[in-house]
């Protein structure tokens, strides 16, 4: 059995993530979908929110499913099981970081990740720029499924 996280904050979930996630699944056996849990970074959605909408934008990937983390990721990912980590990268900008995350992670647990490079549709695509755009009133239907696009509206309404 071979079992990947695909680690973020999901805040929210954007197409960009759904097309990772989608490309893990055809790969592993299980994919979880680790949704951190930070109280010290400010986001839009709280975390049920968050796990809702991937719940939904994700039920038709049967060996998908998605659960919360807080604290670090390998130790996350040793409590089930998961020996890979799989991240989206979406240009070299993502690259250092990314890099610096994964071998960290690697002298922590055996727990290797894997770069999975973005579609180019989506490879500008990211939740911060989402919300930018959504709160000054922009489209960005193209960029997040239909659920998502509601929840922004119901939320920035509100
Ligand atoms: O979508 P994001 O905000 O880029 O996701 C970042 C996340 C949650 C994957 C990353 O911050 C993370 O792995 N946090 C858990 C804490 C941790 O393990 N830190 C050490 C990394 S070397």
């Amino acid at each position: 059995m071979t079992r990947a996280a695909c680690p973020g904050s999901f805040d929210p979930v954007t197409l960009g993530h759904v097309d990772i996630i989608a490309r893990t699944s055809r790969l592993f056996d299980e994919v979880v979908v680790a949704v951190g849990v930070n109280d010290s970074k400010r986001v839009m959605f709280n975390t049920d929110e968050r796990v809702g909408l991937l719940e939904e934008v994700l039920a038709d990937l049967p060996n998908v499913r998605v659960m919360t983390f807080s604290g670090l990721l390998v130790d996350f990912c040793t409590e089930h099981d998961i020996s890979a980590v799989v991240k989206g990268l979406r240009a070299v900008s993502d690259f250092d970081y990314e890099l610096q995350m994964a071998q960290m992670n690697s002298t922590l647990a055996r727990v290797d990740t894997l770069f999975m490079p973005t579609s180019p549709a989506y490879s500008y695509l990211a939740s911060s720029l989402v919300k930018e755009v959504a709160r000054h009133g922009g489209d960005v239907s193209e960029h997040v499924p239909p659920v998502v696009l509601a929840a922004l509206k119901e939320k920035l309404a509100g």
